[in-house]
């Protein structure tokens, strides 16, 4: 019996070394961290990321989260002020930042935004495609413009900041590319039709480009939040204990860049816990 515990013992240790030894392995590479430790140099020093849509809600909040973890920042909007307010609040951090008023349904205005932030801060490893807008009600009362403006807000503007930024991630071997989609990308109810397609054609979108992408270490996930109380369609009017916040998706975004790089972790489901 002494003898058996002894092996058993000697069996332990040598499993628990080499444990301790792939951890050692691990840890120092950049994306690579599954727990963060909060006391050492930030894990994203010397990451470009880009958010789209940045100048309020839960862009401004993913931006805030990527500086937090000491990436370098470059984000956009279309309204001036409240993009001067978000690149102030990241530069309190310390975030190298890069500001651009760009409509992302706009080629011409992604090209730019993209050059210029690889010529400011370095060539991009995250995109997270987050701009968007709201617009419903029965489609068949919808005009031609509604339809143009949300499908080029929503989903347009995802295909070219992604075909923008694909090319230096393949040369560089890896990157993510988060898209910002919604339940909405999932369900189906009255009143949703313009946005559902916009949603629903996001995670198609996301889905093949993942599997273009993976091969060359590019990981192209989707989140799916429910409501998350920001200005869109007035869901900061909702009880705030029933819905999310944007720091929740912030989360899931810093979930899917500190995985591990074996892992992929393609579609984040997230809701209120509460029904409303
Ligand atoms: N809030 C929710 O309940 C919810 C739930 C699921 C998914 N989502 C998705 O989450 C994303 C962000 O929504 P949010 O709740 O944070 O909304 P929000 O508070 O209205 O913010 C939207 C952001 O997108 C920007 N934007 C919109 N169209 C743009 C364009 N053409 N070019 C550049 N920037 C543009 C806006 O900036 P400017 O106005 O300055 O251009 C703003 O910074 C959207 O894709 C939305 O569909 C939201």
């Amino acid at each position: 019996m002494g003898e058996l515990l002894r092996l058993l013992d000697a069996k332990m240790s040598f499993a628990q070394k080499r444990w301790q030894a792939r951890g050692r392995i691990q840890m120092p590479q950049k994306n690579t961290v599954n727990t963060l430790d909060r006391n050492s140099s930030p894990p994203f020093h010397g990451t470009v990321a880009l958010v789209t849509g940045a100048s309020r809600g839960i862009g401004r909040a993913i931006a805030l989260r990527l500086a937090k973890l000491g990436a370098a920042v470059s984000i956009c909007g279309r309204d001036a002020q409240a993009l001067t307010a978000s690149e102030a609040e990241l530069k309190k951090l310390g975030a190298p930042v890069y500001s651009q008023i760009a409509d992302v349904s706009q080629s011409r205005d992604v090209t730019a935004l993209v050059d210029k932030t690889r010529a400011a801060l370095g060539p991009i490893s995250i995109l997270v495609n987050n701009a968007g807008l709201g617009l419903f009600g029965p489609t068949h009362e919808k005009t031609e413009a509604e339809w143009d403006r949300v499908l080029n807000s929503n989903l347009k503007s995802a295909f070219l900041a992604s075909r923008a930024v694909a090319p230096t991630m393949i040369q560089r071997g890896g990157g993510d590319i988060i898209n910002i989609s919604s339940l909405a990308g999932r369900n189906a109810f009255a009143g949703g039709g313009i946005y559902c397609a916009s949603k629903w054609g996001l995670q198609g979108l996301s889905a093949c480009m993942a599997e273009d992408l993976r091969g060359y270490g590019i990981r192209v996930s989707v989140i799916c939040p429910g409501s998350v109380a920001t200005e869109f369609s007035g869901h900061n009017r909702k009880d705030p204990s029933k819905v999310l916040s944007p720091e929740d998706v912030a989360h899931a975004v810093e979930m899917i860049v500190t995985q591990s790089p074996q892992s992929f972790l393609s579609e984040i489901q997230l809701r209120p816990l509460h029904k409303p």
